[in-house]
């Protein structure tokens, strides 16, 4: 295991080494395939780029599948699939909510509030398998962000709830959903990425404003590249890394879904899209809105994002909804 030590918290020292608390509701059921599938960098991540490039504004989404997850989901942040029979969710349960100091206090703006954070396994069908819950009782930092998966590890950052503030980035075996510790960093954190042949992860802050590079391969002494996002339409909530493009000159490549509100008026919309991002310098090179929600009124774009090309078409895997979700699995008909 690596420890990035850009930032070491004491209180973060239980959460390394405590037993994992997990309720496993299909014994007999391992939690991936096996093998493991390979990752999109390594297998489908190029088609989804090509794919991606077909689609425009006016693209009919065709709705394929509304999967209804079994129990209780809290906020689901990020979603990886692994083959068409299993997806595992990071979710957050929140326990007291954050209220704003109406302030800057500490260079943040909210209380901590206070929650869990989980790794959730379903199977293609909505079957709950089994449920992780991957922070302490107390912890300050219980927001786990968005989910991605590397074919060996899934990764993913948990944070505290409010801007400005604290993380760690950590790996897990999806066979078993126990997390280890990476890098602990002075802000909030979330949608990471892993480059497996740069061997760096980058992860962005509160918003996406910020997307922090850190290299796995250095030894523990230098801090993370920052970059600005250029782009504000949407906040990218949750991205998958899809490899380094033939298309784009080699460059490493994000796909990333994400929503932003707009005061009209008095009337507030929400926006979503989806774009892929070069993770170097987080310059969106193809984004296009994605208008649908859910009948719940959710934009589909909300929260967790996947992707796959069926036939040489782009199929999204979203988790929009809270507390009961439902995977809306949608196909762009171009
Ligand atoms: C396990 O996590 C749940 C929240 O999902 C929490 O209520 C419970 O107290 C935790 N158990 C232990 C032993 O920490
Ligand atoms: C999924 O749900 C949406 C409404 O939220 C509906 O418009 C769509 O037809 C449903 N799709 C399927 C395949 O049932
Ligand atoms: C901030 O203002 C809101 C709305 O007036 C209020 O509900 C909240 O309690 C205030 N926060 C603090 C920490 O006083
Ligand atoms: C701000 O930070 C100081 C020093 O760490 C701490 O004592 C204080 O409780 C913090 N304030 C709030 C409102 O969290
Ligand atoms: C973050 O917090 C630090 C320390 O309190 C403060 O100096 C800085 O201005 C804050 N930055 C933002 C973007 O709020
Ligand atoms: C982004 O990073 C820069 C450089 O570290 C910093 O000055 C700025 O406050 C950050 N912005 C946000 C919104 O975090
Ligand atoms: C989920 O659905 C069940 C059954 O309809 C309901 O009792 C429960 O309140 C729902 N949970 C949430 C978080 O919406």
């Amino acid at each position: 295991m690596l420890l990035y030590q850009y930032s070491v918290l004491a209180a973060f020292a239980s959460s390394v080494t405590a037993s994992l608390n997990i309720t496993i509701l299909q014994p007999d059921v391992p939690f991936t395939p096996s093998p493991l599938p390979p990752s999109h960098a390594d297998s489908d991540g190029e088609d989804i780029i090509v794919a991606f490039q077909n689609l425009g504004r006016t693209t009919i989404w065709k709705s394929i599948a509304n999967i209804t997850y079994e129990g209780d989901t809290w906020e689901p942040e990020g979603i990886v699939r692994l083959g068409a029979d299993r997806y595992i969710v990071s979710a957050n349960q929140y326990t007291e909510s954050t209220v704003p100091y109406n302030a800057t206090i500490n260079g943040t703006d909210r209380t901590a509030g206070a929650g869990f954070a989980h790794l959730i396994v379903f199977s293609g069908d909505g079957t709950r398998i089994a449920d992780a819950t991957i922070s302490q009782r107390g912890d300050i930092e219980y927001h786990n962000g968005g989910l991605d998966y590397d074919g060996e590890n899934l990764w993913g950052a948990i944070a505290q709830y409010r801007p400005n503030s604290s993380a760690y980035v950590y790996k897990a075996d999806p066979e078993t959903l126990r997390p280890k510790t990476v890098v602990r960093y002075d802000d909030h954190l979330g949608g990471v990425v892993h480059d497996t042949t740069t061997h760096k992860i980058t992860a962005l802050n509160w918003g996406s404003r910020n997307a922090s590079t850190f290299r796995l391969n250095k030894q523990p002494t230098q801090p993370p590249k920052v970059v600005r996002n250029p782009s504000f339409y949407i906040d990218y909530q949750d991205c998958k890394f899809l490899g380094h493009s033939a298309l784009y000159d080699s460059k490493p490549i994000m796909l990333c879904g994400g929503i932003a509100s707009y005061a009209f008026g008095s009337k507030v919309i929400y926006l979503g899209g989806i774009a892929l991002v070069d993770v170097e310098t987080m310059v969106p090179l193809a984004e296009v809105p994605i208008t649908g929600q859910t009948a719940l009124g959710y934009p589909l774009t909300a929260n967790p994002i996947d992707a796959s090309v069926e036939d040489g078409k782009l199929r999204l895997y979203l988790l929009p909804e809270q507390g009961n979700a439902t995977l809306y699995v949608i196909e762009a008909q171009v």
